[in-house]
């Protein structure tokens, strides 16, 4: 074990996922954001946990990843790294905590290192974020960029649409990963670009790409937690394939739970504790002598 009590060997590093990338073995990455989801990601080996702004969505029940802050993630880091011994942990800058100046993402990307034990950090967009992410970079934490569809800035891009669907777009989509790779970012993430697109690039990088809903020519991919597990309920997004139906389960089990205790089925014989034949005789005793007294 190393000294943070995380086994060393198996840990995944940048080392290790740039080595994934030069074999050409596809690379797994997850969302989570609480201890027990962190456990199993842990458990199945994947290799990159992000605690992604999506908590906003799918985890804190607002419209869309704007409002969500700091603060509100930090307490989803720190519970994720806690069940996290072997993936790379990285941590999403939520909207407003690294636009306004080099300073200010610094700051915040040291926040989610040092209070929440982040391995890296993300930041969405290019333009400007590409210095954002330079600075970081250089202040000594690894980033990843975030370019296509990118949901905090969903408004200016005309809502929650696939990117890249002309030749303009689609060479601002390239620049800008090959931007972020020229301020040294280990990895970009593509959202919800043509497959086509991803395959001129994939040539051009040396970072690690991680797609979702770019086709298979990213180095690796990633789902959220909820949707690739079936936890959200309503639209999914094309991309979205579903590998469980966790939703229908924990229905299923609540109406369950919900049933037997109104029929009073639960708890049973075998969910309670005894009290041993002796103490329950010595505590009628007492009850009764009290009852005597008092009345
Ligand atoms: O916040 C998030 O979950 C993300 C992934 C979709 C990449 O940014």
């Amino acid at each position: 074990m190393s000294a943070g009590g995380r086994d060393a060997a198996a840990r995944v590093t940048l080392t290790s996922l740039a080595a994934k990338k030069a074999a050409g073995e596809p690379i797994v990455m997850v969302t989570a954001y609480d201890h027990p989801s962190a456990r199993i990601a842990d458990e199945v080996g994947v290799d990159i946990v992000l605690v992604g702004d999506s908590a906003a969505n799918v985890v804190l029940g607002y419209e869309s990843t704007v409002p969500v802050s700091v603060d509100e993630l930090l307490v989803l880091v720190r519970a994720v790294r806690r069940g996290l011994r072997h993936p790379f942990l990285v941590a999403d800058l939520p909207f407003g905590s690294y636009e306004a100046s080099e300073e200010q993402a610094v700051r915040t990307a040291q926040r989610f290192v040092k209070e929440g034990g982040a391995d890296a950090v993300k930041l969405e967009r290019a333009g400007t974020s590409v210095d954002r992410a330079r600075a970081v970079v250089e202040a000594g934490i690894p980033v990843m960029g975030h370019v296509g569809l990118t949901p905090q800035a969903a408004t200016s891009l005309g809502g929650y649409r696939a990117q890249g669907r002309t030749a303009d777009q689609a060479e601002r989509v390239i620049d800008g990963a090959l931007a972020l790779q020229a301020a040294g970012c280990f990895a970009v993430v593509l959202e919800a670009v043509p497959a086509a697109v991803t395959e001129l690039l994939a040539p051009l990088t040396t970072c690690v790409t991680i797609g979702i809903g770019a086709g298979g020519a990213t180095d690796g991919q990633v789902l959220v937690w909820h949707d690739l597990l079936g936890l959200s309920d309503g639209h999914a997004a094309r991309f979205v394939r579903r590998f469980a139906d966790l939703r229908s389960e924990a229905v299923r089990g609540l109406t369950a739970y919900a049933d037997a205790v109104r029929q009073r089925e639960f708890p049973a014989v075998e969910h309670t504790y005894r009290l041993p034949r002796d103490e329950l005789a010595m505590l009628r005793t007492r009850l009764a002598e009290k009852s005597r007294l008092d009345g």
